[in-house]
């Protein structure tokens, strides 16, 4: 109360700071917090408490925020007193840039999103947003960018004036963001308090929040459908929202384990799922409602960052695994794996873009490979800086250019020319954890 409450909040569940409660700080240990406590955080506000605060109170103060705290009252009325308007949106682009072909970097050191233009790769603005792990998103007509702090503040940003709109805080522990076919809505799912928040884009203000009984790990938007998919952690469910009629309806859909982690294949018919602990992968039919193939995968199949491409009129989905250095090819719609291609080492994302011959994909080292599409077989092989992790490839809209990560403090992203394979420029960045592109990262099937 006397030294933490003014940022953390009374009831730990964070203000200007982020919440102080087990489900945060377990993934630091109570060493590794005491020390942020007696050294506090550079270049953030989180003060330095060696000298103001004893070792055994330190210790006293590391014990109770590892405990327990009382449910957070996080109702749409406590959201409101969060909400603040910045500006108005501009008429008019204030510059010359290809909105389709802009980038948002998410710049994990610095809790900060940069919007950098797509042709000489000039960061345009930064944008404050807090504890942030990715998942920023454009809305389909590169209007408006929406990008979501771990401690739940959405900011909307306008891509016409180049600034930030309004902010909200939706949530106490956040996971992602997804934004309606027609920019209206986004949907928000939260940890804490459990659910999925709904949020007119027009005034940044809570529509409606659908509370659920299990944490949501993940929501996405089913392009062309009018419907949000919504996935509770461990439950053998998942919600549909469907916001195409006046306020939204939620259908629940059970299914026969529970998905961690999907994709949905272009036609939107089937949704992949896997399931971690069970080890499966479940294709669901979502007309019928059925199950219409399941079979065992192991390693942790990362669907969500699958890449899938087209030869002719058959698709192709690439898909990485976070615990197995392999790369899973499967043929959409008889389900068939084609190809298991052994990779350097374990990575999280494959892309591909028909500007490139080859599937990209991390491999958790210095080095990204590069798969031929038609021969499916690793032909080359970059190294953007020897012995420092590179992690995460995005295309230009053109697919003329990739960009790729060095995932570290003093990272950088690396753009190469995807013809010559040859890096053209090197631009710093304190953790670069992801970059999005426009019409990649919305358009793409
Ligand atoms: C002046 C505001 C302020 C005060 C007072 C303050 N903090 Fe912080 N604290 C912050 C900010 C801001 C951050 C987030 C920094 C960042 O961007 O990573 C933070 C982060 C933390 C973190 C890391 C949280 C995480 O999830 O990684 C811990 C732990 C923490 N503070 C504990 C404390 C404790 C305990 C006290 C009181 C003894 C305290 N703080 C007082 C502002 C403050």
């Amino acid at each position: 109360m006397k030294h933490c409450a003014t940022c953390h909040s009374a009831d730990r569940y964070g203000s200007s700071a982020p919440p102080l409660i087990p489900l945060t700080l377990g993934k630091h240990g109570k060493l590794r917090v005491e020390k942020i406590i007696a050294d506090g955080l550079p270049a953030t506000n989180m003060p330095s408490y060696r000298g103001a605060i004893d070792a055994r109170g330190i210790k006293a103060i590391v014990d109770y925020i590892f405990s327990p705290a009382a449910p957070p009252v996080w109702t749409i009325k406590e959201m409101l007193k969060t909400h603040r308007v910045s500006s108005t949106p501009s008429s008019r682009p204030v510059h010359g840039h290809d909105l389709s072909n802009l980038f948002l970097v998410v710049e994990g050191g610095k809790g900060e999103v940069c919007v950098m233009e797509g042709k000489g790769f000039n960061v345009l603005d930064r944008v404050k947003v807090g504890k942030i792990h990715g998942g920023p998103k454009f809305d389909y007509s590169f209007r408006y960018a929406y990008m979501v702090s771990r401690d739940g503040w959405i900011v909307k940003y306008d891509l016409y004036g180049l600034k930030e709109i309004a902010r909200i805080r939706a949530g106490i522990n956040t996971r992602n963001i997804a934004v309606s076919d027609d920019g209206r809505m986004l949907a928000v799912a939260n940890y804490l308090p459990q659910g999925v928040v709904l949020i007119d884009t027009e005034s940044m203000k809570p529509v409606k929040m659908l509370t659920s009984t299990g944490r949501i790990g993940a929501v996405y938007n089913m392009k062309g459908k009018k419907l949000f998919i919504a996935l509770p952690r461990g439950r053998e469910e998942f919600f549909l929202i469907d916001y195409s009629g006046k306020g939204v309806r939620v259908k629940r859909v059970g299914i026969p384990v529970s998905f961690d982690d999907v994709f949905m294949e272009p036609g939107g018919r089937y949704l992949v799922g896997t399931s971690r602990d069970k080890e499966k992968m479940v294709v669901f039919d979502m007309i019928s409602g059925m199950v219409s193939r399941e079979f065992r995968v192991d390693g942790m199949p990362h669907l969500a960052s699958a890449a899938l491409w087209k030869d002719g009129s058959t698709i192709y989905a690439a898909i990485p695994h976070i615990k197995k250095p392999v790369l899973t090819i499967m043929r959409l719609y008889d389900w068939k794996v084609v190809k298991t291609v052994k990779l350097k080492g374990a990575g999280f994302f494959a892309r591909t873009h028909p500007g490139t011959d080859y599937i990209w994909v991390d491999t958790n080292t210095d080095t990204i490979q590069l798969i031929d599409r038609k021969s499916l077989e690793i032909k080359r092989e970059i190294t953007p800086e020897r012995g420092r992790r590179a992690m995460h490839i995005e295309f230009t809209k053109d697919g003329r250019y990739a960009l790729i990560s060095i995932w570290e403090k003093e990272g950088a992203v690396v753009i190469y020319d995807t013809e010559r394979l040859k890096p053209v420029k090197v631009l710093p960045f304190s953790r670069p954890v992801g970059k999005y592109n426009a019409t990649n990262k919305t358009h793409i099937m």
